[in-house]
């Protein structure tokens, strides 16, 4: 985007999960995005390390980032191989070859800029359709977050159904996006 603010991604190491830390620990963040098995908020610093920890060695399946807005870390994002987590694949009842994101932005004041659903773009662009076989990416907040699901419709995903996810307890509101945006 000519002139707006510049959205780039780091990988997320060791030194980043005090951030996540103080970030998971926000109201407007710990009522929509957890950790463990029940996907609580307000995690410990020994949940957020447990967490995160096996996301910072180098392995194929990890592509867990922190999102910058002209340099300042703001938020959070990861994405993955739905196949590269079987149990979650099967519930969502989907392609084990299609991909899928989650994202946070951990800074109050930089929620419901746009930098949520800009980052959404670019990270479908860099590290999902620039895989040529992969041909499909999903998103699947909470049925009740909608600044979440108005955000992902901005960046071009569109409902497909809502599933009960037994392993969270919980309910998603599954959303998916092909190469061309609206495809
Ligand atoms: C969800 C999240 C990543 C979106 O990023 P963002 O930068 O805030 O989103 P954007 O500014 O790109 O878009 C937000 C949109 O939601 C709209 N919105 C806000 N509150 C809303 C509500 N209650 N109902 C409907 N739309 C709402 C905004 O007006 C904006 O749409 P617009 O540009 O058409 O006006 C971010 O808000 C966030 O991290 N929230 C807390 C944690 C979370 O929910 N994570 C996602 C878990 S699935």
């Amino acid at each position: 985007m000519a002139g707006g603010p510049r959205i780039t991604f780091e990988r997320l190491t060791k030194a980043d999960l005090p951030l996540l830390h103080r970030w998971l620990n926000i109201p407007k963040v710990a009522l929509w995005y957890g950790v463990g098995d029940d996907n609580h908020g307000y995690p410990t610093m020994d949940e957020v390390i447990a967490e995160y920890e096996e996301k910072l060695v180098p392995d194929p399946k990890n592509h867990a980032f922190t999102v910058h807005l002209d340099g300042r870390p703001v938020g959070y994002i990861q994405c993955y191989r739905l196949g590269d987590y079987p149990d979650y694949a099967k519930e969502l009842d989907e392609d084990p070859d299609a991909w899928a994101i989650d994202i946070f932005i951990g800074e109050d004041d930089v929620r419901e800029r746009g930098v949520g659903s800009r980052a959404i773009e670019r990270l479908a662009e860099d590290q999902i359709f620039s895989r040529p076989a992969v041909t499909m990416c999903f998103i699947s907040p909470d049925p009740g977050n909608k600044r979440a699901i108005r955000a992902y419709e901005k960046a071009g995903f569109r409902y497909v159904k809502t599933v009960w996810i037994e392993s969270e307890k919980a309910y998603e509101y599954v959303m998916r996006r092909g190469r061309d945006r609206d495809g």
